[in-house]
């Protein structure tokens, strides 16, 4: 804290001089007492506009957090913290939940060491509350909760229902709706909790925008659309809901688009050449609008959450080196252009929708992905991650979000 606190120091000193000197001492000549008082007025407001938010942090330390309800809580960062060891967890064991799918039950599939399991996410300046079972099943009751998108939000959903599932005591009570199994492919998947009426949905939706037919006249290398001025048709379905929770962001690369011969369309016109920065966020603009549009901000709270950290090796990013202990240091995976993107577009929106920034907090998690303990062993993961473990995490803040009052635990 103190270097940065220097530094902030330093860096207000220098904006007040470069910034100010120039008005405030520059009309010496016509030095009069009414002026210098002028003067030293502008200099202290300026002063303050540059200091001020710097010192806040200094002062959000010095006191200690109280607990929830406090102004304390409702101005801290939930996703700015650190990783440290809890004995108690993990909070499931994924062999004894149904809906846990093999690929991501990492012990199952051969995995020795544990201590990835054992790590709780603690906020610089606050507590997760303790994850409580019945509290959030009683809150849930008659309540329908959506995830959309890639296999990144089915692993939050398995972790969503096992987490939900050490709560319910007739397991068999907990079950996908149609009979479906759980795999890559599948499109929707729906498990319901009998005795809490309570539903729990994924539906897949890797670009959030809705693929398309290849226009006549199109280049061969064209072999499917993604239609970033139209959100996917399947979205209709996930409007009747209490919480609906998104993410989008892996499928966004030259390997999955391009390479695949996918390409963007706006309107009726190819879009060959456009970048796939720009790609996303025209999409994320179609679904900002379809929400304010479409959900009801009285009924449903929507959630976004950002890109989830990957770790990836060596010269062409392909090797995957899962640790035993969490990284120290994040080597700029805290930061991504997709989550950036996201909150951008989620500040812009007239509804209220909560990003989880879950980027720098799995930065750190180099331990804790699939690695070679998937249900293919020959193509090792440096994508997903285990479960039980990160999006565990994921959903404890998700679930502190349900149950606080409006959501005001956090800012
Ligand atoms: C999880 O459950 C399975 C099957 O019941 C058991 O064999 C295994 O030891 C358990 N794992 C842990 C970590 O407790
Ligand atoms: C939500 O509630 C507010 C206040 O009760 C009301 O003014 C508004 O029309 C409602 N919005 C919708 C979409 O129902």
């Amino acid at each position: 804290m103190r270097p940065l606190f220097k530094r902030g120091v330093s860096f207000a000193h220098q904006m007040v001089t470069d910034h100010c000197k120039v008005r405030v001492f520059g009309p010496f000549s016509g030095f009069t007492v009414i002026g210098s008082l002028f003067a030293f007025l502008v200099a202290i407001t300026c002063a303050c506009l540059f200091v001020l938010p710097i010192f806040e942090p200094a002062i959000y330390t010095s006191e200690i957090p109280k607990p929830s309800g406090s102004n304390l809580m409702r101005t801290c960062n939930v996703f700015e913290g650190s990783w440290i060891p809890e004995e108690s967890y993990p909070l499931y064991n994924a062999s004894q939940c149904p809906f846990a799918e093999r690929g991501f039950n990492c012990l199952a599939n051969g995995r020795r060491d544990r201590g990835y399991t054992k790590w709780r996410w603690k906020p610089r300046h606050c507590d997760i509350p303790q994850f409580d079972v019945s509290a959030i099943l009683e809150y849930l009751r008659g309540k329908r909760v959506v995830f959309v998108g890639d296999s990144l939000s089915r692993t939050q959903w398995e972790s969503f229902i096992c987490m939900l599932m050490t709560g319910v005591e007739d397991k068999r009570s907990v079950y996908e709706i149609y009979g479906n199994q759980i795999t890559k492919q599948v499109r929707f998947l729906s498990v319901g909790f009998n005795s809490y009426n309570l539903k729990v949905d994924f539906y897949r939706s890797v670009f959030l925008a809705q693929p398309g037919p290849v226009p006549k006249h199109a280049p061969k290398r064209v072999k499917l659309t993604i239609r970033l001025d139209k959100l996917d048709d399947i979205s209709k379905e996930w409007i009747d809901s209490d919480f609906l929770i998104f993410n989008s962001g892996h499928w966004w690369t030259p390997t999955k688009l391009f390479e695949m011969g996918c390409y963007f369309q706006l309107g009726g016109s190819l879009k060959l050449g456009m970048p796939i920065a720009s790609a996303f966020k025209t999409a994320l603009n179609t679904w900002a609008s379809w929400v304010e549009s479409n959900v009801n901000p009285n009924r449903t709270s929507v959630f976004f959450r950002t890109f989830e950290s990957s770790h990836w090796s060596g010269r062409n990013r392909n090797s995957c080196k899962v640790t035993r202990r969490p990284s120290s240091k994040t080597h700029g995976r805290d930061k991504s252009s997709i989550s950036d993107t996201i909150m951008k577009v989620a500040k812009q929106m007239a509804f209220p929708v909560r990003v989880l920034h879950v980027t720098p907090m799995g930065a750190f998690r180099s331990d804790a992905h699939v690695g070679p303990w998937s249900n293919n062993p020959s193509v090792p993961d440096c994508s997903h991650w285990c479960l039980p473990g990160v999006p565990d995490m994921w959903n404890e803040i998700l679930f502190s979000y349900m149950l606080s009052k409006n959501g005001e635990i956090f800012q």
